[in-house]
């Protein structure tokens, strides 16, 4: 088993360069099994759930390699339709090849997803939306099976703004001649750039970053090379992290517009930020102060997978905070944690309130979630004493390497193997 092991209290001062998003990552890979042909994705980073999603890949048949830090796809031949449950738990993104196998290959056998255990999580709008455009949706002992029937392109209005749902329905639609409309669909960066990646591929998506996207389907879609967009997670972990621990951090990489909320509470937090075309530079005025309020919501309201990490500065910042978390009903197993620590947080029903703290203190911690474990990192850092976290494997779900980039900006923090056996939650 691994651990991270920090030694709280040193300034983070320097430069760290922003990997691909994860986010837009996943949706991507999974949209390449609409292309008979070679796909060619950029700059992927390694993170478990892409190795995941290869896995996946491959057991439909792609044919899938690494040309230095490229991935290569190629989606020719497929010779199956299924995600076995081994394959689709691991991660939730597995529910993104529902869209593309049934619009390739006519059906699929999905199992249900996985991944990081934060609320219900259901996926009720991805499969009534495929129901809607004429699919025959049946679930049962733990699969999904759905068959093209009827396909038909039409309007799809959603209850709610599901980033997956939008995704996996705007993939399905490319197969299915005319226009499909899907409203009060997400906003989120990612999906517009995933629908980048499928017109620079042949199709026709409109509207990506609107509340109303529609898709120009029946479009044979072509090999290509693509660059995902850099994730604004990451880089707002690391703005937190530089606002936490004092010193001068320079992300590279970012994308200020894409982080409004959070370079604002930042900026209410004590903070100086500039920023340069794709570069923001975060130093911190003194002490820290409460950055009031903030409440999660789809984009572009402030991000639910920075909130967490929110939570962690808010616990050492002068005053009091509330969180408030719309999107996810059990976003909270990082509290107890850090509470361990010395946070002064009282949680109820999705509401956090924060009373500063002077200090937090080392103490063994342990990641329930992705998010939640970069906030116990964060909070590792600048606690007095050490700090070990165990089930890091739910941080590397996200980070590539956290430790290396947090290292060279001057942080303690090392991966250690560890013999002792730990109620590893994550697969
Ligand atoms: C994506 C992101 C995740 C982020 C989330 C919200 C990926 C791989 N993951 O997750 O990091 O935290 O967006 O920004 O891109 N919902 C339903 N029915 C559905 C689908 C969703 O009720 O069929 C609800 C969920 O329970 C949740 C909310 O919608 O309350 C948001 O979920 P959604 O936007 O779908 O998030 P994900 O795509 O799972």
């Amino acid at each position: 088993m691994e651990q991270f092991f920090i030694v709280g209290g040193n300034k983070l001062n320097g430069e760290v360069q922003i990997d691909s998003a994860k986010n837009s990552l996943l949706p991507i890979m999974a949209c390449s099994i609409l292309i008979e042909g070679q796909v060619r994705i950029e700059r992927v980073v390694g993170y478990s759930d892409v190795f995941a999603m290869i896995d996946i890949l491959e057991n439909l048949g792609s044919k899938v390699y690494w040309e230095k830090d490229d991935l290569i796809i190629d989606n020719s031949s497929l010779s199956s339709n299924e995600v076995p449950n081994e394959l689709a738990s691991p991660l939730r993104s597995s529910i993104f090849c529902l869209g593309p196998i049934l619009a390739r290959l006519g059906s699929v056998k999905i199992a249900y997803p996985g991944g990081c255990d934060i609320g219900l999580r259901p996926i009720d709008l991805h499969l009534s939306g495929a129901r809607n455009l004429g699919a025959k949706v049946v679930e049962k002992n733990g699969y999904i099976y759905a068959r093209k029937e009827k396909m038909q392109a039409k309007d799809i209005a959603l209850s709610f703004a599901s980033v997956g749902a939008t995704e996996n329905l705007m993939m399905l639609a490319t197969c299915i001649e005319g226009e499909t409309r899907i409203i009060n669909c997400a906003k989120e960066p990612e999906i517009v750039d995933l629908a980048n990646f499928i017109n620079k591929a042949g199709g026709r998506v409109c509207g990506a970053g609107t509340d109303v996207v529609s898709i120009q389907g029946g479009k044979k879609l072509h090999s290509l090379s693509f660059r995902p967009i850099t994730d604004r997670i990451e880089a707002g972990t690391f703005l937190i992290a530089g606002a936490m621990t004092g010193g001068e951090i320079v992300v590279k990489g970012a994308n200020p517009q894409q982080n409004q909320e959070l370079l604002s509470k930042l900026i209410k937090s004590a903070c100086k930020i500039k920023c340069e075309n794709d570069t923001i530079i975060l130093t911190r005025n003194g002490k820290l102060k409460s950055f009031g309020e903030i409440e999660t919501g789809v984009y572009p309201a402030f991000p639910t997978d920075l909130q967490s990490q929110m939570t962690a500065l808010s616990s050492i910042s002068d005053g009091y905070s509330l969180i408030i978390e719309n999107i996810f009903e059990s976003r909270n197993k990082h509290i107890g944690q850090l509470k361990k620590m010395g946070a002064d947080l009282i949680s109820r029903n999705g509401i956090v309130i924060a009373k500063g703290q002077k200090h937090l203190f080392g103490a063994d911690v342990s990641a329930g979630d992705l998010r939640g474990g970069a906030s116990l990192v964060l909070a590792g850092l600048v606690a007095q004493g050490y700090t070990t976290i165990d089930n890091i494997c739910y941080i590397d779900r996200g980070y590539k390497n956290i430790e290396e980039k947090f290292t060279a900006l001057g942080g303690d923090i090392k991966r250690v193997k560890v013999e002792k056996e730990i109620n590893n939650q994550c697969m």
